[in-house]
Formats: structure tokens, C-alpha cells, sequence
């Protein structure tokens, strides 16, 4: 009897030295948690709403535009060209916008560079932003993006000349 007292007390001595990791709380878990970075995309993936994925604007510079503009992409371009883009490049799209007193200046969407840059680069620009513009893809599909390039591109076909 004495002996299996012994041993009782020789196994419950090693088992308190173990230490138990378990946690018992679902903090420590392999989720994402709220506000968290999204993970990467794996390897290989392509998004099912788009055709390739692009890395940055210049990658966009050789994008070809996906159905030709229509009047009705052109208006859906102005409307959203008043709502997003219109507090710096003006409300015509001629620049002078209020926020251009107190940011770099927008450009008039009109000047000769601009005129002579790829519709996939004006896609880049609104997608990614520039060099001072701010990226400007967040809410808006790739479609919204493809009627701004048109409205940009009506402003140029309805001004004269090119300025810079
Ligand atoms: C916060 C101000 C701001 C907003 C909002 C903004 N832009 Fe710009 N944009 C700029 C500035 C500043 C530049 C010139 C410097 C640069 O390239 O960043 C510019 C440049 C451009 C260019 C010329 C790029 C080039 O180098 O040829 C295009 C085209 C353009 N913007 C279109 C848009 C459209 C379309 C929107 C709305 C979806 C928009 N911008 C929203 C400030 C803005």
C-alpha cells in the first residue's frame, strides 16, 4: 500500500511540472481579424470580375479598353467624374478644383500630355493614382474606372488645342 502511495505521489509531483499550453480562450486563432490587412491572393489565383491583375500603372499603359464609349459611359462618367475627381481637376475637368488651393494642382485633363497618353494609362492613373494624385479605385468597379477614361477622353475631344 505504502508503495502505490509512493508512486500516487511520485505521479502527481512529474505532473505539476508539466506546464499546459492549451489555450482556452479564441483569441490565439488563424482567423483575420477585424481591420486586419486582407492575405494575399495565393499564388496563380485570377480574380473572377477581371481579366488580368495588375501591378501598378504602368503596367495598365497597354491595356486595351474593353467595349468602345457610348453616350451612356460617357454620361456615367460624368457623373462619377463630379463625385470623385471633381474637387481637384475642376468641375469641367479644365482643373481649378477647391482642393488644388491647398494640394499639388490638378491638371486640366485636356493638356497635350495627357491627350497623348494611352487609355490604359488614364485607367492606371485613376486605379492606382500618380505621383501626388491619391489612387482612386476604392468603389469603383473596373467598369466605373472604364467610364471615367471616356469622360476624360470627351473633355479632350471637346476642347481645343492642348495647352502644356
Ligand atoms: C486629391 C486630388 C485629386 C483627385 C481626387 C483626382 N486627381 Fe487626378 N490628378 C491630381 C494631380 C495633383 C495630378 C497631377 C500629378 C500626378 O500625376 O499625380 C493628377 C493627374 C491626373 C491625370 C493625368 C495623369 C498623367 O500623368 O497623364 C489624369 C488622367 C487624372 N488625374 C484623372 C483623374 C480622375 C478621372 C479622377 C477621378 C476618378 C481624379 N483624377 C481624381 C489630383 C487629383
Amino acid at each position: 500500500m505504502s508503495h502505490r502511495l509512493a508512486l500516487l505521489a511520485l505521479v502527481v509531483a512529474l505532473a505539476g511540472g508539466c506546464s499546459n499550453d492549451w489555450r482556452t480562450d479564441m483569441w490565439y486563432q488563424p482567423s483575420v481579424r477585424p481591420e486586419d490587412a486582407p492575405r494575399p491572393a495565393p499564388e496563380h489565383s485570377v480574380p473572377l470580375w477581371a481579366g488580368r491583375l495588375l501591378a501598378d500603372r504602368d503596367d495598365a499603359d497597354t491595356l486595351a479598353r474593353p467595349s468602345p464609349a457610348t453616350a451612356a459611359s460617357v454620361a456615367h462618367g460624368m457623373a462619377l467624374f463630379a463625385e470623385r475627381c471633381a474637387a481637384c481637376h475642376g468641375p469641367e475637368g479644365h482643373g481649378g478644383g477647391p482642393v488644388s488651393k491647398f494640394f499639388p494642382p490638378a491638371p486640366d485633363l485636356a493638356y497635350s500630355t495627357i491627350r497623348a497618353r494611352s487609355d490604359g494609362f488614364i485607367y492606371g492613373t485613376i486605379t492606382f493614382g500618380g505621383r501626388a494624385m491619391p489612387a482612386q479605385a476604392e468603389g469603383l468597379t473596373p467598369r466605373d474606372r472604364w467610364d471615367l477614361v471616356d469622360f476624360v477622353r470627351d473633355v479632350q475631344s471637346r476642347t481645343a488645342g492642348g495647352g502644356k
